[in-house]
């Protein structure tokens, strides 16, 4: 195939010349224009392999020729020809991004073929460059993305390897002291009935005994529903009634607190597999820790919405297919937020920054295994409007 040349030149004798020497060398096909405004738009309309352009011009010279291209995004080989002795302007020429410089002289007509072909080389390499510097660029951040993925995978497997052996010696010790406790509440229960009336101080004693064994039996329910890895019984439907039904069993708890609540729950969405038992105690623990963070008042904002999982893709990088729907529950507080080095570990069993005997800790990854067991995923994370996010993200059939 020839090679087209554009040549920008406004002395009729020189563009006779050029055109003879290329001729003579065969292969070429040759456009002219005689000024540098004519040049920019035969670029344009003709998309040349090479322009080659004379500096003194009628109108803008050779250089502006230039920078117009190069502005306009042209990559195409340049080179400027020059009178002799003013090899200064082939400087600043290639200083704008001319390949090559020719100067009209003796050796014009020798080092014309050469000088094309050299800058042709020169383009064929560049690119060659960028391309590879693309696909380099390309493997670096799929390898980046395995990396993350890799992460991710790993500390979600130590999580369930820590979870696996917690579960195991919490359900078998819940186990050793349920029935202990099942014994001890019912002589309780015995003795309060038959306590005289008049006794105040046993019984003062005896309700706070009560109360004590009622809290242990909660620990240990937890405990026990925490290491559960007993099938769920779901039934196909939709999340909104559980998520009401969550907050009317709150209720009383809300109605002690300053907390102002607002639900807004779409009531387009499609009906999914759940467990509406086990995920009421999922949305309970998510409120109650949001009623817990503010004490003194606030707003609780609990949503339900359809997205699709790159609009979530933030919260869990890779974890759902690209493109399909998922459901996603948020609860909003406006408490004092989570301090960044505590977030790692509000999923671990046991932790809680609560005062002994207000928190067990479990309720986070109580309510973690409970997702999981729903295909679904959890996130919670500080708005930067101040307080928590907790996401819950179930997958949608696409
Ligand atoms: N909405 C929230 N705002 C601020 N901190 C929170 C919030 N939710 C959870 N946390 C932090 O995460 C910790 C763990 O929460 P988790 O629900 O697992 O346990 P807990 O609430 O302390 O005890 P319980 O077992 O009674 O739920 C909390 O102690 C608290 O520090
Ligand atoms: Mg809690």
């Amino acid at each position: 195939m020839a090679i087209r040349i554009l040549l920008i030149d406004d002395n009729p004798d020189q563009a006779i010349i050029t055109r003879r020497v290329l001729q003579h060398g065969g292969g070429y096909e040759l456009e002219h224009a005689s000024s540098g405004e004519e040049g920019i738009e035969k670029l344009q309309k003709w998309n040349p392999n090479l322009v080659l352009c004379d500096y003194h011009l009628p109108g803008i010279s050779g250089v502006e020729v230039l920078k117009a291209m190069r502005k306009q995004g042209a990559e195409t080989p340049f080179v400027i020809v020059t009178s002799a002795g003013s090899e200064r302007v082939a400087v600043e020429a290639m200083q704008e991004g001319a390949y090559d410089y020719l100067v009209k002289d003796a050796a014009y007509d020798d080092l014309l073929p050469r000088i094309i072909q050299r800058s042709l080389d020169r383009f064929n390499e560049r690119n060659e460059r960028k391309r590879l510097e693309a696909e380099r660029q390309q493997a670096q951040q799929a390898l980046e993305k395995a990396y993350t993925e890799l992460r991710v995978m790993q500390e979600q497997l130590i999580q369930s390897a820590k979870l696996e052996s917690v579960g195991r010696l919490a359900a078998g010790a819940a186990h050793e002291v349920k029935n202990p406790l099942a014994v001890i509440q019912m002589g309780l229960e015995y003795l309060a009935k038959h306590l005289n009336p008049d006794d105040e101080n046993t019984l003062l004693i005896v309700t706070s005994m009560r109360e004590a064994v009622r809290r242990a039996d909660s620990v240990i329910r937890g405990l026990l529903d925490f290491s559960a890895h007993r099938l769920l019984e779901p039934k196909l439907q939709s999340i909104n009634p559980v998520i009401e039904q969550s907050i009317a069993l709150i209720k009383h708890e809300l109605s002690k607190t300053r907390v102002q609540l607002s639900v807004e729950l779409d009531p387009s969405l499609p009906s999914i597999l759940l467990d509406a038992a086990r995920l009421e105690q999922v949305f309970i623990n998510l409120i109650m820790n949001a009623l817990h963070a503010m004490p003194s008042g606030g707003n609780l904002v609990v949503r339900t919405r359809q997205q699709t999982a790159q609009q979530i893709e933030v919260l869990f990088p890779g974890r759902f297919t690209n493109g399909s729907p998922v459901l996603v529950v948020e609860v909003d507080d406006t408490g004092e937020g989570i301090p960044v080095n505590v977030i790692p570990k509000i999923f671990d069993p046991f932790f809680t920054t609560k005062p002994t005997g207000q928190g067990t800790g479990l309720g986070l990854s109580v309510t973690r295994t409970i997702v999981e067991l729903h295909q679904g995923a959890i996130d919670i994370r500080n708005r930067p409007e101040g307080g928590i996010r907790a996401s819950v993200v179930f997958p949608l059939p696409s």
